[in-house]
């Protein structure tokens, strides 16, 4: 990324932070070390559709678009209109599809192209901190859309809720990195 662009997207991130702490949940972006962790326990070769939620100013959603195949496609979910423009502009990929809309509303997006199931769902939600009822709605409905088999991977900065998220998906496989700011952990369920 070019660095006059990096750094507007991290103004752009910081200002957001300060404006809607509880909706953005960090004042910085996700570390190289982190995206790569969270992005880690998807097979690659075999995904096909795969959606993201909480995109931000794309520091995951290029990661993802590196390591996915050319014929495969993207579903990228944030209800911040500011940021969906921005990746408009510094992320012309045609596999990327931008939804401005909350995760919540994943199974009928891609109900509205023919799709039923996708191979992999990667978050960085402040699921430990947003409202209970839209925490449930957003894993109900990724339970939904997860083919068997595929995972959902995504960060905190603490363990709370773990317990509740497991009452969605059973195992949870947990790792921790230090190198992001703050340090986070990274669960990766499977359906
Ligand atoms: C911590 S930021 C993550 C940004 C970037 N992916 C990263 O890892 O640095 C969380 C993002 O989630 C978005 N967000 C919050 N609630 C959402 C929801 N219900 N549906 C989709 N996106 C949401 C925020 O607008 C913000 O872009």
């Amino acid at each position: 990324m070019a660095a006059a662009v990096q750094t507007r997207s991290r103004w752009l991130f910081a200002r957001h932070f300060l404006a809607d702490p509880r909706s953005v949940g960090s004042a910085i972006p996700s570390s190289r070390r982190l995206v790569s962790r969270l992005i880690g326990g998807v097979d690659w070769e075999t995904a096909r559709v795969i959606v993201e939620y909480g995109p931000g100013t794309g520091c995951v959603t290029r990661a993802i678009l590196a390591a996915m195949a050319p014929d495969a496609r993207l579903y990228a979910f944030d209800i911040n209109a500011d940021f969906i423009a921005h990746l408009q502009r510094t992320l012309p990929d045609p596999r990327l599809i931008l939804v401005a809309a909350s995760a919540e509303t994943v199974a009928a997006r891609l109900a509205a192209d023919g799709i039923g199931h996708v191979d992999a769902a990667i978050s960085s939600l402040p699921l430990t901190i947003m409202p209970p009822r839209v925490r449930c709605r957003i894993l109900n409905a990724t339970h939904r859309v997860l083919a068997p088999g595929a995972p959902l991977s995504f960060y905190q900065y603490s363990t709370r809720q773990v317990r509740q998220l497991r009452r969605h998906f059973g195992a949870l496989a947990m790792s921790f990195e230090p190198r992001n700011w703050p340090p986070a952990f990274v669960f990766t369920a499977r359906k």
